[in-house]
């Protein structure tokens, strides 16, 4: 046997997920030599760019310290195809390339092929660009995956209309559906957390666990993306797809295996018991420009229209409806234009009954996804020293102290790194996207029905007044003494 031939075909190749994600990515996985050797790189897009245009855009995608001598070898695996999104004569084109390419390759009839389609590329023009290549690129006797990123849909009904769509043109195991978040290191390290170690299976319930909460916090505002980010909102941005894949990992069942199908399928599980999210059990706020005008506010961003009800900014307590987590409220949170940068997975565990000690604080379990990845467990120790009091403490994983000489990889790298080996793990399977939208649907209906209008919070600033108190007003939930 042979190792693999294989073609990846980058649709929307001068577009912006292109830049800043897929080829860099790919860029990284060549220069670890994870890329199989017999592999070629095709851009595509409507952009006419010569072959030397085209080099030198791929080029600025990547960092000045990259190796000039890597980048020039990268490049010699690369090519780009001019062409429309909904014309035939342009993908049998874009056919007729795989096929030179694989002779360049040195084809040979015992070699298994792989062909990636990657659509880098704004969902109005998913379907026509998976129909072309269906009726015009598809080749039934090699290994076809198409990779697709959301926004799928914005909302359950159009989520499934678009699943039906490319449901009728690839199988469900051909498509590979990007949560970039499921690829974050933290993220990955969940399953080895609660499966591989003997404690935190043993706690990890509604006997034990008080609340759960899920935080994402960006610095910046939408600058230069509020065209795309007003017609979605926070909910659909980050909630109903990153946060909501985070903490389904988190609640799951334990799979029958790490293959990727048990995975997905107590996933898929765990969701389907999450009840709607109520309008009462939501926060929505919209950011506004800073006092000394340095920051602008959301409606300041000219792509935005003036009257914009959009959120910025979005707190949900949500639950889950079966025997582990009956009762135990999950606290997401997200919002741009605030404070800090971080995403953070905190769960908080209960009060100790009957305890020989007075309850201090309660344990925590933190994982922190971003900026800097660690594992930190709150933990009560005796004050050191002649003291018989109590003080909290950290039982702490900093990855950047303990893994100095680790690079930890981008999301993507380990994505396509996925994607090239078949592994679909950690991709969101049609089932659980339904099963997202249904959990959210409801409610964003009711916002844009109702005109809900967010309550302002000031640039940089925390989050909307009463923020802070909210988890503690509907969750229960009791903040750490510091
Ligand atoms: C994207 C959202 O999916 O995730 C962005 O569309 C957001 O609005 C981004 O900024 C956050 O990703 P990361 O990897 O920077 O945390």
């Amino acid at each position: 046997k042979h190792e693999e031939l294989t073609t990846i075909v980058v649709f929307g190749a001068s577009g912006d997920l292109a830049k800043k994600k897929t080829y860099p990515a790919l860029f990284h996985l060549f220069q670890q030599g994870l890329l199989p050797r017999r592999t070629r790189i095709i851009g595509y897009a409507r952009t006419k760019m010569t072959p030397e245009e085209f080099n030198k855009r791929v080029t600025s995608f990547f960092k000045a310290t990259d190796d000039p001598k890597d980048v020039t070898a990268f490049l010699k695996i690369c090519e780009y195809v001019s062409g429309k999104y909904d014309v035939d004569e342009d993908f049998k084109g874009l056919r007729k390339e795989i096929d030179t390419n694989e002779q360049l390759m040195h084809k040979r009839e015992s070699d298994e092929r792989v062909h990636i389609y990657y659509l880098a590329l704004p969902p109005s023009v998913f379907v026509s660009v998976g129909t072309q290549i269906r009726r015009n690129v598809y080749d039934g006797s090699c290994t076809n995956r198409v990779v697709i990123e959301k926004p799928f849909g914005h909302d359950l009904e159009s989520s499934r209309a678009l699943s039906k769509s490319i449901g009728a043109l690839f199988a469900e195991d051909e498509i590979y559906r990007i949560d970039h978040y499921l690829g974050k290191e933290m993220v990955k390290n969940i399953l080895a957390l609660r499966f591989a170690n003997v404690f935190y299976e043993a706690v990890w319930d509604r006997r034990h666990i008080a609340n759960v909460q899920i935080t994402f916090k960006e610095p910046f505002g939408t600058e230069g993306r509020g065209g795309y980010f007003d017609e979605f909102g926070i909910i659909r941005d980050v909630m109903q797809n990153h946060l909501l894949q985070v903490l389904s990992i988190v609640a799951m069942h334990p799979p029958k295996s790490l293959r990727s199908e048990d995975i997905r399928d107590r996933k898929t599980e765990v969701l389907r018991r999450i009840l709607p999210i109520q309008l009462e059990d939501t926060l929505l706020g919209q950011y506004v420009g800073t006092r000394d005008s340095s920051r602008p506010g959301y409606k300041d961003d000219e792509t935005v229209p003036k009257s914009s009800i959009t959120p910025t900014y979005a707190q949900c307590v949500l639950h889950v409806d079966n025997d582990r987590w009956r009762g135990v409220p999950w606290v997401i949170k997200a919002g741009k234009a605030l404070d800090e940068a971080k995403m953070i997975i905190r769960i908080q565990f209960k009060d100790m009954v009957n305890a020989l000690f007075p309850n201090l604080a309660r344990n925590e379990l933190i994982l922190q996804v971003s900026p800097k990845e660690s594992v930190t467990i709150k933990t009560i120790v005796k004050e050191p020293g002649l003291s018989t009091n109590l003080a909290m403490s950290e039982l702490d994983l900093s990855y950047h102290k303990r893994y100095q000489d680790l690079k930890i990889p981008d999301a993507y790298a380990t994505l396509i790194l996925d994607v090239l080996n078949g592994d679909h793990s950690n991709f969101v399977r049609s089932d659980e996207l339904d099963e997202a939208w249904r959990i959210f649907t409801p409610l964003l209906h009711q916002i844009e029905k109702e005109e809900v209008v967010p309550l302002p919070y000031e640039y940089g600033s925390t989050g909307p007044k009463g923020a802070d108190e909210f988890p503690t007003e509907r969750a229960g939930y009791k903040p750490t003494a510091k």
